[in-house]
């Protein structure tokens, strides 16, 4: 246990780090730790796992401040210029940046023909909330939004509140033991295989958790590095396995860059 918080301490001391859920800092240190027990080389591996499924997303580094202060600007000038200012921030995030194309036929399609829906949860949201004017959503259906990034979360926060969206940002680690409350619409828009990838069990305990009535789960049609041969058959057959046995039905979408499934559940 010495060495864990050793290893937590040294992890969050690299300011790329400092941000993260410390939940998931030690859920992977600990695993680093068990493969490889010296403190130097598990530190290492954990930095290497973090950077993967988080720090690799971001194309810069994001001036939060400035970032609320254009969209605040902006949203003064009318909801035009609102967007613009939102998918400027958006690309700040490859998962986003890479969305920006499709983004108004991605939730016209998958969410258009739902009927109201009341509350929204976004899992591993990255900057995904900032997308919320193209989502056909009531102005007052609630949008709990989690991600591990400390000072993304308080940044959501705030934007929520600049633009009156009845939500909050909160960090989470969702492959750690999670309990939300009971919502219409879950997001988990290119999120399964990053969480696969620190436990194999993460997925199946994830979705047990869940009580949702929809659940918009989506994976990337390239990957970072921008290769795509045969990753959207590979993520369908996963997504099927991880459907097998739970009461779904399921509908399809395939966009240009994003392989979308719409679940009813129950
Ligand atoms: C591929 S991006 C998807 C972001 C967003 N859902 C979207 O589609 O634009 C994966 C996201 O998962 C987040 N993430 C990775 N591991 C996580 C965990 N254990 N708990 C919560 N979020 C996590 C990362 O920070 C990143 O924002």
């Amino acid at each position: 246990m010495a060495d864990l918080d050793e290893l937590v301490t040294a992890v969050q001391a690299t300011s790329k780090y400092q941000p993260i859920s410390p939940d998931l800092v030690r859920r992977i240190g600990a695993a680093e730790l068990a493969k490889r027990p010296r403190l130097k080389e598990a530190v290492k591996a954990t930095k290497n796992k973090l950077h993967q499924i988080g720090g690799a997303y971001f194309t810069a580094t994001i001036d939060y401040e400035a970032a609320l202060a254009r969209i605040a600007a902006a949203q003064r000038q009318g909801a035009e210029a609102q967007k613009e200012a939102l998918a400027a921030v958006m690309r700040l995030h490859a998962s986003t940046n890479e969305r920006l194309g499709i983004l108004a036929e991605f939730y016209a399609a998958t969410l258009g023909g739902l009927p109201p829906i009341g509350s929204v949860l976004d899992i591993a949201c990255g900057l995904n909330p900032l997308a919320r004017p193209w989502m056909p959503l009531a102005a007052e259906s609630a949008y709990l939004a989690v991600d591990i990034y400390a000072d993304m979360m308080a940044f959501l926060g705030d934007f929520m509140t600049l633009s009156g969206i009845n939500g909050a940002a909160q960090v989470v680690d969702v492959g750690g033991a999670v309990s939300f409350a009971a919502v219409d619409l879950v997001l988990l828009l290119k999120t399964l295989p990053v969480l696969a990838q620190t436990d194999k069990t993460a997925v199946p305990r994830l979705l047990d958790s869940l009580q949702a009535r929809y659940l918009l789960i989506s994976f990337p049609a390239k990957s970072l590095g921008g290769r795509s041969k045969g990753m959207v058959e590979n993520y369908e057959a996963q997504f099927y396995g991880w459907a097998e046995g739970r009461n779904w039905q399921v509908q399809r979408f395939a966009f240009e860059t994003e392989l979308a499934f719409l679940v009813r559940s129950g």
